[in-house]
């Protein structure tokens, strides 16, 4: 297995299988921490810098809850406007990065231009974590619902997993790669509009990911046992923000998972969305024995854990 310590997480493209076994591993030795809400002194004399060029509720501040678990430090930003990143210099990522990398350990970055964590790691002497990249990939979103499906059903393997919603999102993108290391099935469902890229479905090819495509959530709800949801009305994530709408588009009954839907579900199957949500998935459905995505936002802390530990080499 390539060794963690020092490795920019930018991608699950290459990870392969033995590696999302050592994080989950990981992830299952730090867990007490965060379950008894202790701060330990593991990371004490490290600094994680975060570079938030998008907005970010459970990145950013799952990476830095991670971080203080840890015994670490924090500083950054969340929000390019008040650096000169996000003014009048447009600081290139080359020369903002010079900077952070004396800032502190271990960066992470969410950007809105894919490939922008990418150029980082080129200029960082220390680890760049890709916290979500236009419409490229999320690996810390997929490293921990990966996680949370491995904690509640046992494994991944065997498993057929419905992945609902924009295919164009980073996290289906960072889904379809890992997948391709698992004896999984991976059903796709999205608006036409919103359907994954050829050249997408290509790598999956290459890769070897289990998948087919559906039309609607009937078709598959009755065989699933994870439904993956991501939502169809969302941001463009190509832009550094996008305000409040005045009216939002509702989203089509196919894509949509409530108590009704639900009804037709496996009794053992289980609902998981990164968040945040629109009325793709009601809240009515929160209270089923189904929904899993509270616990998947706990495990973000913890796999975020595993993660920063094992880049600043504690586990080597
Ligand atoms: N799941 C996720 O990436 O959420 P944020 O946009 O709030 O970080």
């Amino acid at each position: 297995m390539r060794s963690f310590a020092g490795r920019d997480i930018l991608s699950l493209k290459e990870f392969e299988r033995n590696e999302f076994e050592h994080l989950f591993e990981i992830a299952d030795r730090v867990e007490p921490i965060a379950r008894e809400r202790r701060n330990t002194d593991m990371l004490a004399h490290k600094t994680l810098v975060t570079a938030f060029y998008q907005p970010s509720t459970r990145t950013r501040l799952a990476h830095e809850a991670a971080m203080h678990r840890l015994g670490g430090h924090v500083t950054g930003f969340s929000d390019a406007k008040m650096t000169r990143a996000g003014d009048f210099y447009q600081e290139s990522i080359k020369d903002t990065v010079h900077m952070l990398e004396f800032y502190g350990d271990v960066i992470v970055m969410r950007h809105f231009d894919q490939g922008a964590p990418h150029e980082a790691a080129k200029w960082s002497s220390v680890p760049v974590i890709n916290g979500g990249d236009g419409w490229g990939e999320h690996p810390t979103q997929i490293l921990t619902d990966l996680y949370t499906i491995t904690k509640e059903m046992g494994s991944v393997d065997g498993k057929s997993i419905l992945a609902v919603g924009d295919h164009r999102m980073r996290t289906m993108h960072s889904l379809g790669y890992a997948l391709s290391q698992f004896d999984a099935e991976m059903v796709i469902l999205a608006p036409e509009e919103m359907s994954p890229l050829p050249e997408f479905l290509a790598e999956l090819d290459e890769k070897g990911t289990n998948y087919r495509i559906v039309d609607h959530i009937d078709e598959a709800i009755e065989t699933t046992d994870v439904i993956y949801m991501e939502p169809v009305v969302q941001p463009d994530y190509t832009k550094a923000r996008q305000e409040k709408q005045e009216v939002y588009a509702r989203t089509d009954a196919k894509y949509q998972v409530t108590t009704e839907v639900m009804k037709k579900a496996k009794g053992s199957s289980i609902i998981l969305h990164s968040l945040p949500r629109r009325d793709e998935l009601l809240p009515e459905v929160d209270d089923s024995r189904h929904a899993r995505y509270w616990q998947e936002a706990y495990n973000g802390v913890v796999m975020r854990m595993a993660l920063l530990s094992s880049v600043l080499g504690v586990w080597e």
